[in-house]
This record gives C-alpha cells, sequence and structure tokens, in this order.
C-alpha cells in the first residue's frame, strides 16, 4: 500500500485557477453523484450545541459540573459543539485566517513552491486520496505538521505572508492548551481520570496538524462538494471556519444541518480516535462541506492526534461484560492510511474496523 502513495495518480489541477479561469460549468470530475449532492435537507432549523467554556474549570462546582454535563452530551448526541468564551485571542484568531487567506490569494506560481506529494501530505494540495480516475472535491488546501516539534518544519510553512510563521506558531500553540483543557473536560465527563485522554494521546507527545482549507467560488455548486462526507480520522478537531460564510454540514438522523458559526467560536469535533477510547461512548460524526457561487471560504482545522505509533483502544474502564470492546488496537499511523489512500468516504472506516480489526 505504501507504494502507491509515493506521487498523485494523474495531473494536479488546482481547483482556484479553475474557478478563477471564469467556466461556467465544473469539470466532469468534480460532479458527484445526485445522492451525493447538496439539497434542502436542513429544514429543521435545529444547530450544533453551543457550550461556553467561561466556567468549565471554575471553583464553583455546580457550574464546572454542568458545563462537563454539556461537552458530555454534544459528544454524545451531535459529535459537535461550537466552543465560546475558549480563551484564545479574537484578534489571533482573525489575523491568523486572514495571512492564510492572502496566502491563497498569491500568485500561483507561489503557492506551487510548496507543491504537496502523497507521501506526508505536507503543502499545497488539492486532493486527498490517490485513486486514479476518482470524483475530486471542490477545494484546495494546506497541511503542515506543529507537533511533535521533530516533524514540525517551518521552512515547509509560506514565507509570505512573513508574518505567516509566526502565527502559526502561536495560534499552535494557543490551539494545543485549548486542546488540553478539552481532552481533560471529556475525560473527565466519560468517568476516566481526568489525564487519561492526554496520556493516551502520548502526553506531551501528541500530534498536532493544520489543514487550512480553501473552497473557491463555484459556478454550479448544487452539483459538488467542497469536502465530501468524512469523519475525521483523528483525536479531536478544533475548527475556525469563515466569519461570514456557512459551508459545514453535520450528519444528524440522516439528515445534513448547516452549522452557523457563532462569532469567534471554535467548531469543536470529536475524531475516530476518541470514539474508540470512549468505546463509542462518544461519536465521530460525518460532516461535508457545500460551497457556494458567491463568496470564497477559509478554513482553518487543527487536529489534535495520539502520537502516531501508540496502540489506540477502549479504555478499560469503559469496557465490561456488557459493554465489550468495540474495537482492538491499531496505532494512529496505520489507521489514517485509509484515508490517505481512499479520500473522504464517509464513516466506512472506523466502523469496518470495529467489527473486523
Ligand atoms: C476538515 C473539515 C470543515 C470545513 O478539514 O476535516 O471537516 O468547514 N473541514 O472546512
Ligand atoms: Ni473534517
Amino acid at each position: 500500500m505504501m507504494n502507491c502513495l509515493q506521487s498523485w495518480p494523474e495531473p494536479v489541477v488546482r481547483v482556484q485557477s479553475l474557478s478563477e479561469s471564469g467556466i461556467r460549468a465544473i469539470p466532469d470530475r468534480y460532479i458527484k453523484p445526485p445522492s451525493d449532492r447538496p439539497g434542502f435537507e436542513n429544514q429543521e432549523h435545529v444547530d450544533i450545541p453551543v457550550v461556553d467554556l467561561k466556567n468549565l474549570f471554575s471553583h464553583d462546582r455546580t457550574l464546572h459540573e454542568e458545563t462537563l454535563k454539556l461537552i458530555s452530551s454534544a459528544c454524545k448526541e451531535w459529535g459537535f459543539f461550537q466552543a465560546v468564551n475558549h480563551g484564545i485571542s479574537h484578534e489571533l484568531m482573525k489575523r491568523t485566517r486572514e495571512v492564510w487567506r492572502e496566502f491563497f490569494n498569491s500568485p500561483l506560481e507561489v503557492k506551487q513552491e510548496y507543491a504537496n506529494a502523497p507521501t506526508t501530505y505536507e503543502g499545497y494540495g488539492s486532493r486527498l486520496g490517490v485513486q486514479k480516475g476518482a470524483i475530486l472535491d471542490w477545494s484546495d488546501y494546506f497541511f503542515l505538521h506543529y507537533l511533535p516539534v521533530h516533524l514540525r518544519n517551518p521552512s515547509k510553512w509560506p514565507s509570505l505572508p512573513s508574518s505567516c510563521r509566526d502565527l502559526i506558531s502561536e495560534y499552535g500553540a494557543e490551539v494545543v492548551k485549548l486542546c488540553g483543557r478539552l481532552l481533560k473536560a471529556m475525560s473527565i465527563s466519560l468517568g476516566l481520570k481526568e489525564d487519561h485522554l492526554q496520556n493516551a494521546f502520548g502526553g506531551e507527545d501528541i500530534g498536532a496538524c493544520l489543514r487550512v482549507n480553501f473552497y473557491p467560488k463555484c459556478p454550479q455548486p448544487d452539483l459538488t462538494l467542497g469536502l465530501s462526507s468524512h469523519s475525521d480520522p483523528g483525536g479531536m478537531t478544533l475548527l475556525l471556519p469563515d466569519h461570514d460564510i456557512a459551508g459545514l454540514q453535520v450528519r444528524k438522523n440522516g439528515n445534513w444541518i448547516t452549522v452557523k458559526p457563532v462569532p469567534n467560536a471554535f467548531i469543536v469535533n470529536v475524531g475516530d480516535q476518541i470514539q474508540v477510547m470512549s468505546n463509542a461512548i462518544y461519536k465521530s460524526v460525518e460532516h461535508r462541506v457545500i460551497v457556494n457561487s458567491v463568496k470564497d471560504r477559509v478554513s482553518l482545522a487543527f487536529f489534535c492526534n495520539p502520537k502516531s505509533d501508540l496502540l489506540i483502544e477502549p479504555a478499560k474502564e469503559l469496557v465490561s461484560e456488557d459493554r465489550p470492546a468495540l474495537y482492538s488496537p491499531m496505532t494512529f499511523d496505520e489507521y489514517r492510511l485509509y484515508i490517505r489512500t481512499y479520500g473522504p468516504r464517509g464513516k466506512t472506516q472506523v466502523e469496518f474496523s470495529g467489527s473486523n480489526r
């Protein structure tokens, strides 16, 4: 399998270039089968829960426990919530998002210097998966390693705009801290020791990557998707969406719910590895991205992952005779080969590995 990950199976087309070329119809490569196309499923006027983190570690026991309960029910029922009062500077969030928008708006030759390959996915990319002839998504992205430190290589990060590297460093440090607080909260609310999840992720040695998504305007948004349905393979994702344009949809009872971003919130979601560690008490939920013909959209997905060579398995405390372990141990390195080979394919992987691993 490793061998087919060396290079892309066909020439790379930048979706942004396609979009800017002024085409009126999208190429067949981007046209989804009718059952995968966006529709008008969002009639329910529900939205993912919003959790105020202000009282997460308050000395007031009641407030603290209330917050934990909200997180717990969001992770069970939705796999998603929007976190407000998370402690990260709104100014830093905005500057980091805007510096990435500037990067994507720079000339193609500049971006091409960072062109990526499927060996590590680091750099400027336009597809996920290496299947020849696959139907592609309407987006470009930039992927980079933040942790562990030995994988961090700022020379592979954009050198322009000149503040880009510093902002990535500062933003990453803040988001990793927030991730630590959330792992603690999730551990406690699962009835585990407060450092269980952090330790299972590798203690100080967790993995962390940033994927900046760029969804160009699309002349036929009803026929395609910016990002196909998937669950995040890693531990936990903290998504900074664009401020004035929706795009993310979350699956709920078979429907697709379009998330309305709360200003300055992070969208937090459970990844497959927390589903495994929690023995499926917390769910990693399918989501996808729709595009539009009016506005480009930028989002920053920060993935907090278990150290890649650790065996990930359900916490012993959550396994009993009544509730046997639903997953057998597997490293994250091994696990993520699937999405890196086949691209985003709903939630098939964690379900498959549940019954067959
Ligand atoms: C992702 C993702 C959602 C978005 O990058 O895994 O789900 O809104 N992104 O860009
Ligand atoms: Ni995702």
